[in-house]
Order: structure tokens, then sequence, then C-alpha cells
């Protein structure tokens, strides 16, 4: 089976993941340092924290950003469930809005259409990881939060992605473009936000016991700390750290496999009317490289067709306000609806050889020509 999605871990990061085995100290430790500034360093970014999966890392943004109870957060509808879950979790309502139908990103003009007096802030998603025309949404005055799950490598007008709202997250789950086995990060404009982060990630907990008492000040013994607020724990580990770690200093190399697959497709699928590229980034912007999602003629049928031949894709994502869970079924968002019909994620990974590639465009323009 060619998959759709896949990783690529070599012998550095099992040397990295054994050596943290080795030292025993498998928890939250020097590795998770050691991973945060180096990913702080090659992104430019203020600050940043990981934690232990993108999905925590949203509902932490949401948090730190103090809204109202019950206030709305805007959020497009063609994304990954855990934008909207942070949203509701966090005691707030997400309002789906649309999204352009070619670059498959939310625009200002979605988010002005659901504004109302209860919005207070907006989640971008950098939708396969091509930037967001995010300027003139920031320019709106609410806080965003810019989820850069698929969008680790991508930069838009000089900035990195998810280092240019006001909080912005990241993923290294299993398919990602950098893996850590399942882990995510946070940064922030404010790097106050950030130490907040890092206190909100262990359950809350501030100033430990022990600090004052190794310092010698204070009469606390060491077991006992402060407690700065009620959160839930996710902490990293040193393994998925280690993992983390090698997989940074390899992205170059594992983008440009991506990239020689993407360039592969595009050439391949060059005039073929059935078939509607993604689209390129802008001019000096850099995609993120992380899903190749055409939309197709008659796709569920070439979906199952490919699958009889060994090809997996999938739909990245059935649309949220479609989802009963929200009580949003009854609105109309008819870009996302499109795309819930058009849409087809092709394989795209680092193992993915050129080989394997040019079979899967074979098959696609196979099943237009018969
Ligand atoms: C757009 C988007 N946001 C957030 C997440 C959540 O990341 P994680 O899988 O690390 O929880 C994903 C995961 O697929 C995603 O695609």
């Amino acid at each position: 089976m060619i998959s759709v999605f896949g990783s690529d871990i070599g012998p550095r990061e099992i040397e990295a993941v054994a050596a943290v085995m080795r030292s025993q100290w498998v928890g939250f430790g020097r590795a998770v340092d050691q991973f945060e500034q180096a990913f702080t360093a090659r992104l430019g970014l203020p600050a940043f924290a990981m934690v232990d999966s993108g999905s925590n890392a949203l509902f932490l943004a949401i948090r730190l950003l103090d809204l109202p109870p019950g206030s709305e957060v805007i959020v497009p509808s063609f994304t990954w469930v855990s934008c909207a879950q942070a949203v509701l979790l966090a005691g707030h309502r997400p309002v789906f809005c649309d999204v352009d139908p070619v670059t498959m990103n939310i625009r200002r003009e979605d988010v002005e259409a659901c504004r109302s007096p209860r919005t207070t802030a907006v989640m971008v998603v950098h939708y396969a990881g091509l930037p967001v025309e995010i300027d003139p949404i920031l320019d709106l005055g609410l806080p965003v939060v810019e989820d850069a799950a698929h969008a680790v490598d991508a930069r838009h007008r000089g900035r990195a992605c998810g280092g240019i709202g006001d909080v912005g997250i990241y993923s290294f789950d299993a398919v990602k473009n950098l893996t850590a086995g399942e882990g995510g990060g946070i940064t922030a404009r404010d790097p106050a936000r950030i130490e907040r982060a890092r206190r909100l990630r262990y359950c809350g907990i501030g100033k430990s016991g022990f600090e004052a008492a190794a310092a010698g000040t204070g009469d606390r013994r060491w077991w006992e700390y402060d407690i700065a607020e009620a959160f839930i724990k996710m902490l990293p580990t040193n393994i998925a750290a280690a993992m983390a770690g090698v997989q940074l200093e390899r992205l170059a190399e594992l983008q440009e496999r991506r990239r020689a697959v993407w360039e592969l497709y595009d050439r391949e699928f060059d005039g073929l009317a059935a078939v509607i590229r993604p689209p390129r980034a802008a001019q000096g912007d850099r995609h993120g490289l992380f899903t190749y999602c055409i939309r197709a003629r008659d796709r569920d049928r070439l979906a199952r067709r490919l699958l009889e031949q060994g090809i997996y894709t999938t739909l990245r994502y059935h649309p949220l306000h479609l989802n009963a869970l929200y009580g949003q079924t009854g609105r109309r968002l008819p870009n996302c609806e499109r795309l819930n019909d058009e849409a087809l994620s092709l394989p795209l990974h680092p193992r993915l050889t050129l080989d394997e590639a040019a079979r899967v465009a074979a098959a696609v323009r196979g099943f237009y020509a018969g």
C-alpha cells in the first residue's frame, strides 16, 4: 500500500532516543530544554515551549488569551477537530467560517462574515502549509491564534508561520513534517505568555519549594510548591524531544524530499482538466508542504479506484460545521462544502519514493483517461 502519510525515522533519531533511555531520565528534562532552544533559534521566535501534542497546545493557546466565558472564537470549518475542541473545552463557542476555495485558507472576509459582538478571537490555520494572508486579519484588532500544525517550515513575508499572531502552535505528531511521535509546541509574541505556558503545562505549578530550598531562601520544605492556576498536565518527554531535535536538524532534507514529490505531481497534473493542483506560496513566502491536496472531478470514485490499486488517499478534513456536536449543521459554508466534495490529499511524505509518486500520478491520469 502506498500511504498518504509517513515519517522518516533514521539511525540518528534512534540513537538520540536510545541515549535518553540509557540516561534513565526519560521524562521531562534537558532534552526538552535543548529542543526548545534549537527550535526557537531556527524559526526566530521570541519564545517557545514544547508540550505533549498540538491539540493540547491549542487548548493552552486559548487559555493564554483569557477570553470572557462563553464568548465566540471564529474557526475555519475546513480544519482538524482539535481547533474546535480547544475552544469548546475552554468554555467558549467555536463559530465556523468559510475559507477560500483555492487556497483553502481563512480570509479576512470570512472572519467579517461571522463576526458578532460576542466575537473575542480568531483562529487561523495555514492549511497544508500554505501561509494565510494574515495581516488583514490581524488588522481587525481581535487576538489571533495561529495554528501552524502544517506549517513548521513555512514563512510569510519574512516571518515564521506560527510566530506572527498573538499565540501560535505547532504539532509534532507521527505524520507531521517534523515528528516526535506525539508532541506539540506553543509560541507567543509576548514572551511572558510562554513563561505562563511553562507553569500551566505542569498542572499550573508555579514556584517549586525545591528551588527555594536549594537557594536557601524562605522557610519552605522542598516538597511544597505554589499552584498558580488550575490546569491539566501536558509535559513533553525527553524521548519525544530527542527525536524532535534530530528531525529539526534534518528538516531541510526532509522538506526537500517532500518538495521533489510535490513538483513531480505538479508536472504530471499540468494540463489535466479534471484535477486542480494546490496553489504555490506567494512570491517571497515558503510553503510548509504538509499535504498535497487536489480538487478532483468525481473525487469519490477516484479515491475508491486509487484504493483498489493500493494507493491510500484521504480528505483532510471533513468540515467541522457538518458535525452535529457543534449545533451549526444548518449553516451553509459553500466553499467548505465544495471542498468536502472535491478535495483529496494524495500521498506525500519523506519516505515516498519518486517511483511511488509517479505510480500515484499515473493512476490518477489513468482514472480520467479510462
Ligand atoms: C490543523 C491541525 N491543528 C492541530 C492539530 C493537532 O495536532 P496533534 O495531532 O499534535 O494533537 C492537527 C493534527 O493533525 C492539525 O492538522
